[in-house]
């Protein structure tokens, strides 16, 4: 049997919160490189697919449903959103029934595998579980194969929605900067599309990336860094605010007790900007040479973007 992988259905692309866009993304690049996309869609969700992509309706609860669905995908691809990670399981016993040979699963952010016992740890077990699951699977059926990618913050997807969403720090209608801790952490970001054609790179040559968990990105800048491009874009001084990482995992782990995920916010701050996180992703800890990508996007670029938009 051939490895090639042709066909690709692709999950979570309609969702309307977050990481629906990735999956926007996602299918825009895997069709340029000349993949057979498919979306599956929930049932009675609103479609609205790029042209000459192809939809199936499917219950993402039921694996009697989404066999058939899979039937013939050689790749799945799975952008839901974090809160819904969990629910992944169905689909990855579906693809095991229906053949499918690659399952890439909804990372698509911090390292996962690495959580020690980070706070954050405790929001993100339904990544890890799901992985877990996976690879179990792998190991009972050897032609059913994943790779999991770690690829940070979206770097562009953050920008355009700002501080609410989390990540930058940055405010450009009020030109402030809010700095965690000295601001001078390298932190692992990826623009959209720069996933889009990891994943396209991935199932181009899958033989390299077997059962593995692969960290990407499209730069690693520190809030400083961010700072600097932007006072001199904008030709002003930006107003900064000083916080520390320490005071966001209270305000985490106060909110984790009450039930309240939007503790995902403050934690994931603490993750990646504390003093000595080392979480940038670099040298020989980045995969993006192994897909034949980048070792950098343009930063200044990506920032001159995201000023101008
Ligand atoms: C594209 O994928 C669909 C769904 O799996 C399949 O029915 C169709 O035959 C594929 N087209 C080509 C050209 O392989």
């Amino acid at each position: 049997m051939s490895d090639t992988i042709k066909n690709v259905a692709v999950v979570g692309v309609l969702s309307s919160k977050g990481s629906g866009n990735l999956g926007t993304a996602v299918v825009q690049e895997l069709t340029k490189a000349g993949f057979n996309v498919t979306v599956l869609t929930r049932k009675g969700s609103p479609s609205t697919l790029p042209p000459g992509v192809a939809s199936r309706e499917v219950d993402y609860e039921s694996v009697d449903s989404l066999t058939p669905a899979l039937q013939g995908q050689h790749a799945v691809v799975s952008t839901i959103a974090t809160a819904a990670v969990r629910g992944q399981h169905p689909l990855v016993d579906a693809a095991v029934a229906g053949k499918v040979s690659r399952f890439i699963p909804s990372e698509f952010g911090i390292n996962s595998r690495i959580l020690g016992t980070s706070a954050i740890g405790k929001i993100l077990q339904g990544k890890v579980q799901t992985l877990d699951y996976i690879n179990q699977k792998s190991k009972e059926n050897p032609s059913f194969t994943w790779t999991g990618i770690s690829t940070g913050l979206f770097f562009d997807w953050v920008s355009i929605h700002g501080l609410e969403h989390g990540s930058l720090g940055l405010d450009k209608s009020t030109k402030t900067a809010t700095i965690y801790d000295s601001g001078s952490e390298a932190v692992q970001t990826s623009n959209l599309g720069f996933i889009g054609r990891a994943i396209a790179a991935i199932l181009s040559d899958p033989s390299k990336t077997v059962n593995r968990y692969i960290t990407i990105a499209s730069f690693n800048p520190s809030q400083a860094e961010l700072l600097e491009i932007v006072e001199r874009e904008t030709g002003e001084k930006w107003n900064v605010n000083h916080v520390t990482t320490a005071e966001q995992e209270k305000f985490g782990l106060e909110k984790l007790g009450r039930g309240d995920y939007s503790a995902f916010s403050n934690l994931l701050r603490k993750r990646i900007y504390e003093d000595g996180a080392g979480l940038a992703v670099k040298g020989a800890d980045s995969a993006n040479s192994l897909l034949g990508l980048e070792d950098e996007e343009d930063l200044e670029a990506a920032v001159k973007a995201w000023l101008g938009g």
